[in-house]
């Protein structure tokens, strides 16, 4: 008979503690990561009914092996029809009543076939169970983390050193990919983000074909995937020297982490944290100029819970691991964002990232013209 690992049967447990205060005979997880974060299996094609004294893995014959290798302790159901037909007689033969599921991860059309096909059994709508556990961080996944980062950071002095004039925007994206998953990454956590000059303005830019050269100011947001957790970093480099403007906006936008990052610990509530930021940028005349939330929680998905914004979400707790990533921008002339990685911990907080991030250290010297 097979076991599942400790820390899934945590999750497990956890999992079926709320619903069961809830009143539920089970739950229906439809989030992929959510499926991943309870089971350890991966496949595309997956559902998990989590029940009192069972696990059931729904999914299709492409993952048949792939399941029993990742997850023998589940009865795996290699379906032929919709879930919803699947787990319908199932349902019926255990007498289960009231079927939770995450109204945030099923879409209208699963609802409703779901909700014709299990009845006389009903559908409950149950957010944030799946999330709720998710924001706290166990041993697993910070190793699993703190690896994604290091990938991350170590691909970036990499592809730093190898720039030459004339690397486009695109280029640098695809050699940041290559040097990551060269050093044992599964991926990149999201499409790079890398945006010279200008188009550094632009939060979500996408890399174009714009070439890099002396004088330029190139902003690179990226991250790594590590057995399914991701990492997720900003800088902006300065090829050989730095535009006066930028310097400007490089030092409040440091300044602005850093009075955030300092302020993070358990209690503190996460606006006040979003307040630390946008005063110091306040002091400045730019807090107009920064549109975004601070940070968001980072895991098995780029984002996930919490969210660090103007919003109150209640108070930071030990064991999350957030960005904190101040930015401002100016259309037409460009933006300076730097974004960090957070370990919330008893008494404060750990930066789990190590790249460098005074101004001088951004400066790109080593460039043959
Ligand atoms: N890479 C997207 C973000 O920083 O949230
Ligand atoms: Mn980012
Ligand atoms: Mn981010």
């Amino acid at each position: 008979m097979h076991k599942a690992p400790p820390h899934i049967t945590a999750r497990l447990q956890a999992c079926r503690t709320r619903i069961q205060q809830k009143g539920l005979d089970g739950y229906l997880v439809t989030r992929r990561t959510d499926q991943y974060y309870l089971t350890g299996f991966d496949g595309e094609d997956g559902a998990v009914l989590l029940l009192p004294r069972q696990v059931i893995l729904v999914t299709d014959g492409r993952f048949k092996e792939a399941a029993a290798r990742t997850t023998p302790w589940a009865k795996a159901i290699i379906r032929e029809d919709t879930i919803a037909k699947t787990v319908a007689p199932l349902l019926k033969r255990h007498r289960l009543e009231r079927i939770g599921f995450d109204p945030d991860h099923l879409t209208v059309r699963q609802h409703a076939g779901l909700r014709k096909a299990i009845r006389p059994a009903r559908l409950v709508s149950l957010p944030g169970v799946t999330e709720q556990l998710r924001l706290i961080k166990d041993e697993t996944e910070v190793t699993a983390l703190r690896e994604a980062i290091r990938i991350a950071e170590s691909a970036f002095r990499t592809v730093i050193r190898q720039l030459r004039p004339g690397t486009t925007e695109r280029q640098l994206a695809a050699a940041l990919l290559f040097e990551m998953q060269r050093e044992g990454a599964e991926g990149a956590s999201f499409p790079i983000i890398v945006a010279e000059g200008p188009n550094s303005s632009l939060p979500h830019a996408v890399p174009g074909d714009r070439p890099i050269k002396r004088g330029s100011a190139v902003l690179i947001d990226w991250g790594a995937v590590y057995r399914g957790y991701c990492s997720d970093l900003t800088r902006v480099v300065f090829i050989h020297r730095i535009p006066p403007r930028f310097r400007r906006l490089y030092e409040h936008v440091l300044a602005a982490q850093s009075a955030a990052i300092r302020s993070i610990r358990p209690a503190v509530r996460m606006c006040d944290v979003y307040a630390a930021a946008v005063d110091r940028l306040k002091q400045a005349g730019m807090d107009r100029h920064f549109p975004h939330g601070l940070g968001h929680g980072i895991g098995l998905d780029i984002h996930e819970a919490p969210r660090i914004s103007r919003r109150p979400a209640g108070p930071f707790q030990a064991g999350m691991v957030v960005t904190v990533e101040p930015g401002v921008y100016y259309p037409g002339f460009g933006g300076v964002r730097i974004e960090d990685d957070v370990l919330v911990t008893n008494s404060g907080c750990e930066i789990l990232s190590h790249l460098e991030r005074d101004l001088e250290s951004m400066v790109v010297e080593a460039w043959s013209t």
